[in-house]
């Protein structure tokens, strides 16, 4: 065994290292407490042939307007949805929909998935079904607060999705039957 050449102090040190590495993994990108591998997506994405991208400056404004923090919750539920809610609004929020949530919370938003039995499996509360009163009949800025900000196990989706296509997944799930 390697170990057996290091003494009890240095195995110490390197226990201790490890975990300070682990911890420090955790602290510059993601949505989880710890993420230990910071995730493809936060990253720029380049298309074959395509030359370097140029980050925005620090602290430019994308000219659609600043984003603003979903930090209060009372102020957050009183904001009204900017998206209309008409059929190309549900149509686009379908698509997010698809892509981002219907592995957890199943294609027709009725929490039955593989995702979700393995949570039941290892004692975690699974993705619920969306398709509810109590979750449809939610006004939008709670809905707009939970995506947000992600609840319990639940991701929170405020650095992969743009404020716009949150709002437009708070019409979706709001049109979901219940
Ligand atoms: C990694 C799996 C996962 C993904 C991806 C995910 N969710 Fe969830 N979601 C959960 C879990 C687990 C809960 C239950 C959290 C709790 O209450 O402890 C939840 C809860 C919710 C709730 C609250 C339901 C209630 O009863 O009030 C809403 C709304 C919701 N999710 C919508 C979405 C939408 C929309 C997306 C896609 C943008 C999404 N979720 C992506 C796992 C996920």
């Amino acid at each position: 065994m390697i170990f057996r050449s290091f003494t009890k102090r240095q195995l110490t040190g390197i226990v201790v290292g490890l975990c300070a590495a682990w911890t420090m993994a955790g602290c510059e990108t993601g949505n989880y407490p710890l993420d230990i591998f910071p995730e493809m997506h936060y990253q720029a994405s380049h298309r074959t042939q395509e030359g370097p991208q140029v980050d925005a400056p620090e602290g430019s404004v994308p000219t659609t307007g600043k984003e603003v923090a979903v930090s209060d919750f009372v102020a957050t539920l009183g904001t009204k949805n900017p998206v209309p809610f008409d059929s190309a609004s549900l149509e686009a929020g379908r698509a997010l929909f698809v892509t981002n949530c219907s592995m957890c919370h199943g294609l027709s938003a009725d929490g039955e998935t593989l995702v979700a039995q393995k949570f039941e499996q290892y004692g975690e509360k699974p993705p619920p079904s969306l398709s509810r009163k109590e979750v449809t009949g939610q006004q939008d800025g709670a809905l707009f607060w939970t995506l947000s900000n992600g609840v319990n196990r639940m991701p929170a989706f405020d650095r992969l999705l743009t404020a716009e296509e949150r709002w437009t997944l708070v019409n979706y799930v709001r049109s979901l039957p219940s």
